[in-house]
């Protein structure tokens, strides 16, 4: 016995879970299958996003930030509070119920849409020209798919010859879950996550050093953003080092030892009690049996696609993390209903250049398109402009002035080319300009647009009108 589907997607992450939604909308018979369970057994979809990922960590910026405004900036706004304490384990709960929530949310969506959703490991079995067959471990019978997305995304990268143990020795997942504030912490990787869940235990109390190879910080943000980015993140207490050369990380039980060499050369020992190792995930193809039916796999690990995510094999496609490009949940999403279109015979659309890349410190740093130092690279000609946050008055009420709006726009066409924010609510700001970029509009075309007074909104348009060095409010 065998059940049969118009579309099979294996994997319920923000990828997966919203191919299938949107398959069914369009009028195909959907099953989606997804392995991830919560300590009880139970399924929680969502994949790394809502389990480990976006969702949780997004959680901990904001209790972590609260707690930071009490301790040092509530004064600021005569607010007089005493004896702030931190009581973890509700924290730590509190992001567990939300993760939960979103759980609960995806099955909510599963059964609304008529998703056939399959907790279990999904494993190709074989294919012919009609049916692709999978098996799931939790099932007796195998499923027959006339298409299939695998949408099974990523893992964390380990340190080469340290196990991840995730009491002492951290991924993203243990770096979520970690009982006692640590009194140092140790984090390999300036990256995302490395800054994100850096932020989030600073401001819990531990003493943060961040080890980075590469020799500048942040050097896929543009360089002015990354500067002040690490001007301000340094002031706040978050000891990050670049040019950094790591000789031995040993876990030593209670605590891990690193020797590292300096930018300068110069040999260093750390000694921390925990350490957050963040330097890249890798795609998750184990458990799917791709040599079954000769699945193209490249040397990294990744799901060989091409430029509308067709794999190697007839009817089957791959769409997130587990395929090139930015490991972005709203990358992943944007391939997952593009997919899903192009089964139905549809001509969905994904437009890398408009995909926005966020990191949700304080302040936040958001970005889309490209940078001064890419367009320099390209012999592009361009125009910038800024506007610092300490010049609105939104961001003077909040109380929250750091950092500006850059917009580039070609010298001759006034076309958006890219725009870089740090400051208060960039992950929000920046979907203008990802509108904006979108319908291949100018610079000219925000400053021209009435932005509601005063919100930091109004950083955008200044920023606009600056390109054309006609700024009203710096
Ligand atoms: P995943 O979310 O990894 O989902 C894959 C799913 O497939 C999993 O549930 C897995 O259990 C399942 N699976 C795998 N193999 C099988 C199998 N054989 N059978 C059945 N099921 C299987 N991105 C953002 O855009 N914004 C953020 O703020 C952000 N924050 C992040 C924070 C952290 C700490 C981390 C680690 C990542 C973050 N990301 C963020 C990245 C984001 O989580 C990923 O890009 C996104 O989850 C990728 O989606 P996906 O659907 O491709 O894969
Ligand atoms: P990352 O790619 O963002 O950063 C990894 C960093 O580690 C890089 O700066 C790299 O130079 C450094 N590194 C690599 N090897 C090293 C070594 N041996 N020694 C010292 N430094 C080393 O990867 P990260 O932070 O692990 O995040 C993984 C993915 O998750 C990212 O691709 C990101 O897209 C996604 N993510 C997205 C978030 C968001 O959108 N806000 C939040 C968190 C993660």
């Amino acid at each position: 016995m065998s059940k049969q589907f118009d579309l099979v997607v294996i994997g319920a992450g923000p990828g997966g879970y919203i191919a299938a939604i949107r398959a069914s909308q369009l009028g195909l018979n959907v099953a989606c299958i997804d392995e991830w369970k919560n300590v009880d057994g139970s399924p929680a979809p969502g994949g790394t996003c809502t389990n480990v990922g976006c969702i949780p960590s997004k959680a901990l910026l904001q209790s972590s930030e609260h707690f930071d405004l009490a301790n040092h900036h509530f004064d600021e706004h005569g607010i007089v509070v005493s004896n702030v304490s931190l009581n973890l384990k509700k924290l730590i709960s509190r992001k567990n119920s939300v993760v939960k929530q979103n759980n609960e949310g995806i099955l909510y969506l599963f059964k609304k849409n008529k998703v056939s959703f399959f907790h279990g490991l999904a494993s190709f079995v074989e294919k012919n020209k009609d049916y692709i067959t999978i098996k799931v471990s939790s099932l007796n019978e195998e499923l027959l798919a006339k298409n299939v997305i695998v949408a099974t995304g990523s893992s964390a990268r380990e340190y080469p010859g340290l196990k991840f143990d995730e009491k002492t020795v951290l991924s993203n997942d243990g770096a979520l879950n970690i009982e006692n504030v640590p009194k140092t912490l140790g984090v390999i990787g300036a990256g995302v996550i490395g800054l994100e869940m850096g932020s989030v235990w600073r401001r819990l109390g531990s003493d943060v050093t961040i080890l980075e190879a590469m020799p500048d910080f942040l050097m896929a943000a543009d360089s002015q953003i990354s500067k002040e980015a690490l001007k301000v993140l340094t002031k706040q207490g978050l000891n990050i080092k670049v040019g950094v050369d790591i000789i031995e990380v040993k876990n030593i039980g209670k605590s891990v030892s690193i020797k590292y060499k300096d930018k300068d050369a110069s040999v260093k020992d750390l000694l921390v009690d925990k350490i957050i190792i963040s330097i890249g995930r890798v795609p998750r193809t184990d458990g799917l049996n791709a040599s079954a039916v000769g699945l193209n796999i490249d040397e990294r690990g990744f799901i060989v696609v091409d430029d509308n995510c067709k794999t190697n094999l007839s009817n089957v496609w791959a769409v997130g993390d587990v395929v090139r490009g930015p490991m972005l949940a709203h990358k992943a999403e944007e391939e997952g209903v593009a997919v899903a279109e192009r089964i139905v015979g549809q001509h969905g659309h994904v437009n890398f250049n408009t995909i926005p890349s966020v990191i949700y410190t304080s302040p936040e740093i958001a970005w889309v398109g490209k940078n001064e130092q890419q367009l320099k690279q390209e012999g592009r000609q361009y125009k910038a402009g800024s506007f610092p946050f300490l010049a609105n008055g939104r961001a003077r009420a909040l109380g929250d002035t750091t950092g500006f709006v850059k917009i580039i726009a070609d010298a001759v066409t006034d076309e958006v080319l890219g725009v870089h924010i740090i400051g208060p609510m960039a992950s929000e700001l920046i979907s203008e300009a990802v509108t904006i970029m979108e319908f291949k509009g100018a610079a000219e075309d925000i400053a021209r647009i009435c932005h509601a007074h005063p919100t930091l909104s109004e950083s955008m348009k200044e920023a606009a009108l600056a390109v054309d060095k006609r700024s009203l409010n710096y």
